[in-house]
């Protein structure tokens, strides 16, 4: 695993920002793998303004996201769909047809799960992947005790993220549920990975990720196994891990 420490989120932003381009610029018709969350948004800010001053081309790139609400549509403020598009794909020339976020509408958990799957492989699988983490080591909708054998599937969300979510909604009837989320093995499929870390808050749990024992309970702790993951943290994230390694 390489390490990449900037000063703060916006360095931290421009470093995962460069890794995507350089993925871009070598691959144009690569897969992206990407990710929502408040973490990536300074990334993809940053590709929205080299896209606009010309140094980037999206045309050919698709890109795969990590994970929907189940019930949701693409044009729910909640939805990740509407999320990726109102942070990136409205802003860039990908064609929206060659992106793909889990289906939300569909009812049937087995059959968006499964075709979900069909799209990664029918797209010869992710060349980059990004990833942002959660304090409890969560990746995509991985909680701790996920299986690192589990492809793309359904969760039922804890009822304490059900109830951090009522905010956001009219009633606690409309909270999504459950969440379709790529699984750690389609995860640790893609061919790269980068995982972006910013924030005080985070440096617990990356020491525990990357230097502590590889364990479902910790489900980003899997990524020790990848042979192609780079971690771009801040000074404050990475603080911890620093400490420990030197
Ligand atoms: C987002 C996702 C989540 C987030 C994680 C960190 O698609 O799958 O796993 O990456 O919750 O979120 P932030 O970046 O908001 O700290």
């Amino acid at each position: 695993m390489r390490i990449y420490c900037a000063k703060d989120y916006y360095h931290v932003s421009r470093v995962a920002a460069n890794i995507i381009s350089a993925q871009v610029i070598m691959k144009p018709d690569c897969v992206l793998g990407l990710a929502t969350g408040s973490t990536p948004i300074g990334t993809y800010e940053q590709l929205i303004r080299w896209y606009e001053k010309g140094d980037l081309d999206f045309a050919e790139v698709s890109s795969i996201n990590l994970d929907e609400y189940k019930g949701l549509t693409p044009e729910d403020e909640q939805s990740y769909r509407y999320f990726m598009n109102t942070h990136l794909f409205d802003s860039i020339n990908i064609d929206k047809r060659n992106t793909f976020v889990p289906d939300g509408t569909e009812q049937d958990s087995e059959k968006a799960c499964k075709d979900y799957e069909k799209i990664i492989h029918s797209h010869g699988g992710i060349d980059l992947q990004i990833l942002g983490m959660g304090h409890n080591g969560h990746i995509g909708f991985n909680e701790p005790g996920s299986a690192f054998d589990k492809e793309t599937h359904c969760v039922k969300l804890a009822e304490s993220t059900i109830a951090a979510n009522a905010r956001f909604f009219a009633s606690m009837e409309d909270v999504p549920k459950e969440a379709y989320t790529m699984g750690i093995k389609t995860i640790m499929q893609a061919k790269k990975i980068v995982v972006i870390v910013s924030g005080e808050d985070k440096k617990d749990i990356v020491k525990k990720a990357f230097l502590g024992p590889i364990t479902p309970e910790v489900p980003a702790s899997v990524l020790q196994l990848h042979n192609d993951v780079i971690l771009v943290g801040d000074e404050a994230a990475l603080s911890e891990y620093n400490k420990a390694v030197q």
